[in-house]
């Protein structure tokens, strides 16, 4: 059911669907040499364009690709024409005639959305300024992972409301998850993405701006980098807004005793403190390395 489909967004795919991506990762994690050996993707091809930097999300997806058996092509802002010299469009038709897939990091979502109309194969998004469905992907793993389940489990999402928070917010409305936000005034997640997850009442959504009470009980306290790439003009607005939200061991006092702390990275200590970045529940490097297992469960279901 997933094969030859795009992974723009979290909202294309079903509760079943998203288990049976998280499982495959499991399966993959678990027997990671069986795939190496039976390389599934054997003949496959994945063109990886990056017009934003990227540490976890090239890496496991090359090193993913080579697992799976098949090809992965980068190509830098600098390598390619793409919405320079050439339309997205016109790229994304020559592309869907050489290879098996695409992955794009994207400024503008509607870029992503470009070359999944044209280009007749599927389109992975590797963060757009509105999604970041892999991301996603490997933070519920985690959680699942960490506490066995995602009934009952809260999530406490401190920071701004966008990409990465908008994917987890869809990611925790189909799992069932109860997910609460705080965002400064004027960085609340889009009214048309949480209007979505109210509407899917599958897991509980709230919205406010006050990180105590959003963090109280909390399984599980989330937070991303203030600035986001495309935003380093606002950077010094940005750092006045968000001073009360960073991350720190008397904000997470109020959490369960046994929370865990998450970061999709890279991480700056303006919005986590190193006592809990590098702390006891903080599971940030395992939530790094389950970003290849994920990422290896949708290359092979899509491709
Ligand atoms: N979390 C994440 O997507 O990291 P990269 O920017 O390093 O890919
Ligand atoms: N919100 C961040 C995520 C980086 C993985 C950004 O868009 O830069």
């Amino acid at each position: 059911m997933l094969r030859n489909r795009s992974f723009l967004t979290l909202r294309d795919f079903s509760q079943a669907e998203i288990r049976f991506l998280l499982d495959t990762a499991k399966d993959f994690k678990q027997n990671r040499d069986l795939y190496r050996k039976d390389a599934p993707l054997r003949g496959k091809s994945l063109i990886m364009i990056f017009q934003k930097r990227s540490t976890r999300t090239r890496v496991t997806a090359e090193l993913a690709m080579a697992d799976l058996g098949g090809k992965s092509i980068f190509l830098g802002q600098d390598d390619i024409h793409l919405g320079v010299n050439e339309t997205i469009k016109d790229t994304a038709m020559v592309l869907g005639r050489m290879a098996s897939g695409i992955l794009a990091r994207v400024y503008e979502h509607k870029d992503v959305e470009i070359l999944a109309k044209y280009t007749g194969i599927p389109v992975i998004n590797a963060l757009s300024d509105t999604y970041h469905p892999l991301q996603c992907l490997a933070d519920l793993f985690t959680i699942e992972i960490h506490f066995g389940t995602f009934e009952g489990i809260k999530v406490a999402w401190i920071g701004d409301g966008n990409n990465v928070c908008h994917s987890l917010m869809i990611g925790c409305a189909k799992m069932g998850l109860t997910m609460h936000i705080a965002t400064p005034i004027g960085y609340e997640p889009s009214e048309d993405i949480l209007h979505y997850c109210k509407k899917l009442n599958h897991g509980e959504i709230y919205v406010s701006h006050n990180p105590r009470e959003v963090i109280k009980d909390a399984d599980v306290v989330v937070t991303d980098t203030f600035v986001s790439m495309g935003q380093e003009a606002q950077r010094k607005e940005k750092l006045k807004h968000f001073k009360d939200f960073q991350v720190n061991s008397d904000l997470t006092s109020s959490a369960k005793s046994d929370y865990i702390f998450m970061h999709c990275l890279p991480r700056h200590p303006e919005e986590v403190t190193d006592e809990v970045f590098y702390g006891p529940h903080s599971v940030v490097f395992e939530e790094a390395e389950n970003r290849l297992y994920t990422t290896a469960a949708v290359l092979k279901n899509l491709l």
